[in-house]
This record gives C-alpha cells, structure tokens and sequence, in this order.
C-alpha cells in the first residue's frame, strides 16, 4: 500500500518532531533547548545541563537543589548488583558490562512499564544517579579492583572519579581543573538529536518498552566505532601510526587511496559540514588537562599534525570533513587516566540525560506510533520448495 522512498542511512529522513536539540550542521551550531552549546559548557553544570535537556528549562536554585539532592540519595545499587559485575570476565570491556548493568537495573524497578509520571520520574531519577556507579563498576571489575560505595558528599563529577580511581584504603585527591573538564565533556554530550543512538532509544521505545531496555539499546548502538566507539578509535589510530613509524602525511594518503577501508577515525560527521562546536571547546581542556596529569603529549602532537594535514588537504575539504567531537576527547580522558576502553562508557554517561529526554518525548506524545521502517525487496522471486533429495 502507498508508496516507499529510499533513502539510504536514513540521511533526509526526519523521523520525529522534537523539541529539544537544535543543530545548524552548515554553520556548526549546537544548542539544547535554545542555549548555545558554548554558554553552557562555560556555565553550567552536567546535572544542571541534564535537567535543562530533560525538563526544558534552566531550574531555580531551589529547584537544581532539590535535583542535586534527589540524584545523590539514588546513586546506590542493590548489593546484589555489585556481586553481578563480579560475574563478568575480568578485562571485560566496560561498555557490554554497562549494558547489561541496566537490563539489571530493570529488573530492580517494579514500574519500568508504567506511564504514570511519578513512574518516569523515579526511572529518570535512578538512571541518572546510578549509571555513573555501574560504569565505575564495570571499569574496577575490568581491573579487577575493589568496587567502592558512592560517597554523597561529593558532587555527582567527584562521586564518580572517586569510584572509578579510588582505592578503599587509601584517600583520593581530586584536582579541580580535571573535575571541571570532566563536567564539560559530558555538558558535551548531553544531547545530539536524532543520531544512531538516539534513533536506537527512541525506536526500541516506540514498542512500548520500558526506559531501560530502551537506554540499554542506546548504549549498544553508541559502541559502535562510527559512533561513540569512535572516542576509542582514535586513540588507536594514533598509536597504531606512532608505532609504524609512518608519517602523517603518508597516513593521510592511505586514508585518501581508500586502502583496507581506513578512515580517518574522529573526522567527518553526517550533519556538520564545518567545524564540530563541541571539538572546537574540547581542543581548548586538552592543553589544560594535559600540562597537568602525564597525558600522551606525543599522540596530542601528532593528532594536531594530523588535523592540520587534513584541513590542507582537498580528499577533506571537498567533502566537508572535519574533526568531531571524537578526536580529541579520548586523548583528555586518556590523561585522566582511564584506559581507552572507558572512553565510550563516558560517552556514555554524558548522552544519558539525551537518552531519557528524547525517550520521555517520545512516551508522553499522544499520537506516538511504532517505528517500522519500510524495505525494497531485491531477493528472489516466488519459488517452489525443493525436496532436500532434490537439491
Ligand atoms: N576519513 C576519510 N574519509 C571519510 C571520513 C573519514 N573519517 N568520513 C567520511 N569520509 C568520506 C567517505 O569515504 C565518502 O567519500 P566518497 O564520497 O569518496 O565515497 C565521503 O567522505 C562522505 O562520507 P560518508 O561515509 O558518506 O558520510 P556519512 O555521513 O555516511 O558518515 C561518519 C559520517 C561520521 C560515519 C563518517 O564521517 C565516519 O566514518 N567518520 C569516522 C568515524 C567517526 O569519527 N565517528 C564519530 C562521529 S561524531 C560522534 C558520534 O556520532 O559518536
């Protein structure tokens, strides 16, 4: 019935009207809810940026208080969860722990199902608070380490540092600017409209599942190397031309010969034809963070050679490619000191009040219908079955 349009990658699809990120792709404009991207990664908050996402507007005092205060009495989960992670290989990459910590964590909530908006509230709530303890749990049982309860003095940033690199005999000295930088990287990734993910928690939503199985798919979707998996990319990109011995410009050619599918890992995006506005804020916390903690100055080095290389260079411009919000973060979380294989769970956290937002928008419109894409069918045509002697 009716007609079927093409269109590969989903690139001239809208397939949702929402209120809440706005992206100028041509002119690398980013803003949640009508506030440019750059305003609040100098002045906000992640938890004040996540309530802006979620809610649609900045709170009062009062109201980031009673946030705050919420958020921080629901950081803790059941113990039994914690013996869970133990399950797990060690050196288990982090990103399917973390999903499958929040197939867990549905299975915890009696009202995962239920519409009410006491119901997603509490989910909102507990997911917020409690994925940054999954994410550090499944980073201490990828070491092997003892997995530390959330301390809630703390401010939700030092909460997880802490529980990610914290030892229970030892205390854990926190250094501002990493807090700081930590909390912009994920205003970063608070929101980006329809991407992959986002796509992923919104269609699997559509059903009518519940919020976690629907931020669970969204965490898959984001480990992919396209998308957040691109974070960790990167950083094997750079090390995996250090160690040749290659030049950047002999790399720049590979990637333009095509050669085994290379790419140019943290470049290109499918909606910024420009500059990425949320690479341009990060570039400015890489020099920060790094004069401080022993971060890999060879590989920042060598993927600003690589950036300039490129942004000379036509196969690039012609095709609009410049870096994305991918190709420096990883070198910032790698002088944090967490491993390449957290980069994606940080991620992660960061596009988790996007997630719930675009998730609550999709469940309280009235007129919400299934998503079901449409296909052209290229098979065979109608054939008889054959007899398995026959064949
Ligand atoms: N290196 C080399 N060539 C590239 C790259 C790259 N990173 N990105 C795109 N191209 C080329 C591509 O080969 C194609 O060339 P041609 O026209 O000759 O066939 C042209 O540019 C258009 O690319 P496309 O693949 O059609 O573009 P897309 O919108 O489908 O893909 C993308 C967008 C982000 C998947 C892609 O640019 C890419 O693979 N980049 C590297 C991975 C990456 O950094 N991902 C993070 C994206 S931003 C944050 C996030 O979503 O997590």
């Amino acid at each position: 019935t009716g007609y079927t349009t093409y269109d590969d990658g989903l690139a001239n699809t809208a397939s949702t009207m929402s209120a809440i990120t706005y992206i100028d792709g041509d002119a690398g404009v980013l803003r949640y809810r009508g506030y440019p991207i750059e305003q609040l990664a100098k002045e906000s908050t992640f938890l004040e940026t996540a309530y802006l996402v979620i809610y649609g507007e900045l709170p009062t005092a009062a109201e980031l208080a009673t946030w705050e205060d919420r958020i921080r009495r629901k950081t803790m989960v059941d113990e039994r969860m914690r013996e869970f992670f133990k399950m797990f290989p060690r050196r288990s990459h982090p990103m399917p722990v973390l999903a499958s910590g929040l197939m867990m964590l549905s299975t915890y909530s009696f009202d995962s199902v239920d519409y009410t908006p006491e119901a997603i509230e509490k989910a909102t709530e507990r997911l917020i608070a409690k994925v940054p303890t999954l994410a550090a749990y499944g980073y201490k049982n990828s070491r092997g380490e003892a997995m530390l309860y959330p301390d809630n003095s703390l401010s939700y940033i030092e909460n997880f540092l802490r529980m990610s690199f914290a030892y229970p005999t030892e205390p854990y000295e926190f250094h501002d600017e990493i807090t700081r930088a930590l909390d912009v990287l994920l205003i970063l990734h608070a929101d980006h409209e329809q991407n992959c993910s986002t796509s992923t928690v919104r269609l699997i939503g559509s059903s009518g599942a519940n919020i976690y199985a629907s931020v669970a798919g969204g965490v898959n979707a984001l480990s992919g190397p396209l998308h957040g998996g691109a974070n960790q990319a990167v950083v094997e990109m750079l090390s995996a031309i250090k160690e040749s011995g290659i030049s950047v410009k002999e790399y720049v050619q590979q990637v333009k010969d095509k050669k085994a599918g290379i790419k140019l890992m943290g470049f290109g995006h499918r909606i910024y034809k420009n500059y990425d506005p949320r690479a341009a804020i990060i570039k400015e916390h890489a020099d920060k963070v790094m004069s401080l903690k022993a971060g890999r100055r060879d590989l920042l080095k060598l993927a600003q050679e690589l950036e300039h290389a490129a942004l000379e260079d036509d196969y690039f411009t012609e095709r609009k490619l410049y870096p994305n919000v991918d190709f420096y973060s990883g070198l910032i979380y790698e002088a944090m000191g967490f491993p390449k294989e957290m980069f994606t769970v940080l991620f992660a956290i960061g596009r988790l009040p996007g997630w719930i937002a675009q998730w609550r928008e999709l469940v309280t419109n009235p007129k919400r219908k299934i998503g079901r894409p449409r296909q052209i069918y290229i098979g065979e045509g109608e054939r008889d079955y054959v007899p398995l002697g026959d064949r």
